[in-house]
């Protein structure tokens, strides 16, 4: 797996703090490591979660109002109805530990019960964000030996969600188990049990995510220890080099997903762009609208859950209607909860299939190449697909009805994307 910096480069250039966060390390390759046995939290996440997340956007510059503002504009614009109901603080609301080792806010958020409150408000539901280290990947204070009143904390602000980020855990394990990966390992699983327990021990029904970039196989072990979503992969950015990349590393991941647990190929860089250039010269290079496709058709495929990281505020028009694509949504959120395979490529052209709730199928071809304007002349094969003659479909991004057939050629522009729903598959 490959990782990349911790946040987009549009946040970088808003967040001073951001840059100074830890990035998601290469995982090591130790042996397997037995997980320990204890029941995932029952009822939650039985979709993938959907709503917003501060980081990708706003980095370590997020504020309470920011908060409230995204909180807003999930009702304003419709993404609430669509499905978006947690809104995820990030990384740097952490301020200090008191004499008793309570954790307080920082001086970005003033009363986080009162925030909490707010967001209810709405309908919408709280995420926040710690460690099992001692710092959180951007310094700020953590969870290390506080877990139980840090969970009882967020259980009182009415918490719904937390993002637990391995980060300066990673020095505990090399302390504690030097040169043994396998123990390393274990301690790792361990920080997220003790923190699954503290949890459960809530009585709330919080969705617990895992943050550690797939280190020793997440996958195998993290529903053993209450994850109902971990990180399949480094950090993502707001580039198709990212995006694609980690799409190719989910391959193979599918069987492991499933309703209350979830492979997380990172959060939405819909509607963001990366930083090129220097100085005067420096500006915004927006993903296309044919890469925002892509990315959110390939997480609705990927059963992701889908957390959008953009400027609520500033969103166009085009990219709401990326964000709120409900057949799109729809295919994220079948009941079934099977994820996407990879199927086979061709070239530059990638097909993916999933099966879903009903005997439906979604299929998706997408155009990975830069180089030439289309896919000319790529052929669909159905047989490949194991599908039998042609098939009735509908185009889930121009609504149309699409008559599919064996080896139809298919042309697409340069990282754009065919999703097709199939409700009868023969
Ligand atoms: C890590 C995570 C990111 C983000 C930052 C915050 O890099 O992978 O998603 O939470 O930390 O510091």
């Amino acid at each position: 797996m490959r990782c990349f910096c911790a946040i987009s480069l549009a946040a970088l250039a808003l967040c001073p703090l951001a840059a100074t966060s830890q990035t998601a390390a290469a995982p090591p390759k130790p042996a397997r490591t037995p997980a320990p046995k204890s029941a995932p939290r029952p009822g939650v996440a039985l979709t993938p979660p959907m709503g917003w997340n501060s980081w990708n956007f706003f980095g370590g510059k997020v504020t309470d109002q920011d908060i409230r503002n995204a909180a807003d504009q999930l009702v304003a614009t419709g993404m609430k109805d669509a499905g978006y109901v947690y809104v995820n603080i990030d990384d740097t609301w952490e301020g200090d530990r008191d004499a008793n080792g309570v954790l307080h806010t920082n001086s970005k958020f003033p009363d986080m019960k009162a925030l909490a409150d707010y967001v209810h408000s709405k309908g919408l539901k709280l995420g926040i964000y710690s460690s099992p280290g001692a710092q959180t990947c951007a310094h700020f204070a953590a969870s290390l030996d506080h877990e139980t009143q840090d969970a009882q904390l967020y259980a009182s602000w009415g918490v719904d969600y937390l993002k637990y980020d391995l980060c300066s855990f990673r020095t505990v394990m090399a302390t504690q188990a030097p040169d043994d990966k396998a123990a390393q390992m274990r301690l790792m699983i361990a920080a997220y049990d003790k923190m699954n327990k503290a949890l459960k021990a809530t009585g709330r029904p919080i969705v617990y995510s895992f943050c550690q970039y797939g280190w020793d196989a997440v996958w195998e072990w993290a529903p053993s220890v209450g994850g109902n979503l971990w990180r399949t992969t480094g950090d993502i950015n707001a580039s198709w080099q990212s995006i694609y990349s980690i799409l190719n590393e989910q391959a193979g991941l599918a069987k492991y997903a499933g309703p209350g647990h979830w492979n997380d190929p990172d959060m939405l860089e819909v509607g963001n762009g990366r930083i090129v250039g220097n100085g005067a010269s420096a500006h915004v290079v927006p993903l296309s609208l044919a890469e925002d496709r892509t990315h959110f058709s390939m997480w609705a495929m990927l059963a992701a859950p889908l957390l959008a990281g953009n400027d609520l505020p500033n969103m166009t028009p085009e990219v709401k209607a990326v964000l709120t694509n409900r057949d799109v949504i729809a295919i994220d959120q079948d009941p079934l909860g099977r994820e996407a395979t990879h199927v086979y490529s061709d070239g530059e052209v990638d097909v993916w299939t999933r099966h879903l709730s009903g005997g439906a199928m979604a299929i998706a071809v997408l155009n990975a190449g830069f180089d030439r304007y289309s896919t000319h002349p790529f052929h669909l094969s159905l047989t490949k697909l194991g599908l039998h003659g042609p098939q009735k479909g509908t185009d889930l991004w121009t609504g149309k009805e699409i008559a599919l057939t064996d080896n139809m050629p298919i042309e697409l522009a340069s990282h754009d994307i065919l999703l097709v729903r199939i409700a009868s598959p023969k």
